[in-house]
């Protein structure tokens, strides 16, 4: 059944919801097609503290998210309280749109994350109290090299950057966080504190990056979207790290607002799940957030992405879901098409 929901543009969903005070479960994803397992937001498990706290860090504790349903493609086969996948994820921009999908899908698979945001609180807002095993939340704005201590990079093994602000003048401009601050500088900043030993950063980009003077892109880019993101792309490939790049067309799927929680897990199941991938700055089209979210997460273990560009975009069907063979031949022949 189809609800019907709002998307907002400056809203981070679920920010009206304070699940963390709820004494009971909830079902915080429903079985989606792309997030399988879904998890369950258990509020009532109580973990022990966790002794490898840094200085910066403000983990939130004590609670857990329990995957509920055992995935193929799952990282761990453990008790989902104790991550045993090796990787440590950065996630920057992880309370936004594409971010806070990428999260929720790295706990479901009991993968640990490393959160760097501007506002700590918004993440104990959207993923509730967490065990520092699993989420790890140091504050930091990536325009602010002084911010990106090493102590942040330290263990990290992947990263994920789905930091952005508003292609036009709008209040996520104030204090000065515009395209060229954030997609730029704070890419370049942030690119350049990563430590060498990285197995992969996987940066979310947009389409259009390429072809900025031309219309209609030039439109999009009248304040310079654009082209920072291509800067940033730009310093990305030459930085000598591991990459690849996600260019997204005009997300859907979230965020959104909701009065009513379970509406809106439902709402994200989406009807857009077939993905379609090219390279060459093609592809012309709308994408879900679930999709973009999955392919950074799916990008991090295929090794031929590596050093590799790909456009995406998702239409009504039925999708690869987080099957990691079905994203493998996705990959694979985005890159056939354009050779
Ligand atoms: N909207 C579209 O149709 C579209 C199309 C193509 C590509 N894209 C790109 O796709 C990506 C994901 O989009 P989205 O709409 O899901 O993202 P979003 O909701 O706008 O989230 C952006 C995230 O970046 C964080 N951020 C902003 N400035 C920051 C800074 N200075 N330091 C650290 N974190 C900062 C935000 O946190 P705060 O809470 O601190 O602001 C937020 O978590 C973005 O790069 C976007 O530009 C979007």
């Amino acid at each position: 059944m189809a609800f019907k929901l709002t998307p907002v543009t400056n809203l981070p969903f679920f920010s009206k919801l304070n699940l963390t005070k709820r004494p009971q479960t909830i079902p915080l994803f429903p079985p989606l097609p792309l997030y399988s397992p879904y998890f369950q937001y258990s509020l009532t498990r109580k973990l022990p503290p966790s002794s490898s706290s840094s200085p910066r860090s403000n983990a939130v504790s004590e609670q857990v998210v329990e995957s509920l349903i055992s995935d193929s493609n799952q990282d761990s086969q453990n008790s989902p309280s104790t991550p045993s996948s090796s990787k440590l994820v950065l996630v920057i921009g992880g309370t936004g749109g594409v971010g806070q999908l990428v999260v929720a899908s790295l706990l479901s698979r009991n993968i640990k994350s490393r959160l760097l945001l501007r506002n700590p609180e918004k993440a104990s807002a959207l993923f509730g109290e967490q065990d520092e095993e699993k989420l790890q939340v140091h504050k930091g704005d990536t325009r602010n090299p002084e911010d990106l201590d090493p102590s942040i990079f330290e263990g990290v093994t992947h990263v994920i950057c789905c930091t952005g602000t508003t292609a036009f003048p709008s209040k996520r401009w104030d204090g000065d966080n515009t395209p060229e601050k954030v997609d730029w500088e704070g890419v370049r900043n942030l690119v350049s504190a990563l430590p060498p030993s990285l197995k992969r950063i996987v940066l979310v980009s947009s389409v259009g990056v390429t072809k900025f003077n031309e219309l209609p892109w030039s439109v999009m880019n009248l304040f310079g979207v654009l082209k920072y993101k291509k800067m940033g792309e730009d310093f990305v490939r030459n930085s000598g790290l591991p990459f690849t790049i996600i260019r997204p067309g005009r997300l859907t799927d979230g965020p959104y607002t909701s009065y009513d929680l379970n509406t809106l897990l439902q709402a994200t199941a989406g009807e857009r799940r077939a993905v379609l991938i090219g390279q060459g700055d093609n592809l012309v089209g709308e994408v879900s957030r679930l999709v973009v979210a999955e392919a950074c997460i799916q990008a991090l273990d295929i090794d031929f992405t590596r050093g590799q560009i790909y456009e995406i975009n998702s239409v009504q069907g039925e999708g690869p879901g987080s099957d990691k063979e079905k994203w493998e031949e996705l990959f694979k022949s985005a890159e056939k098409k354009s050779a």
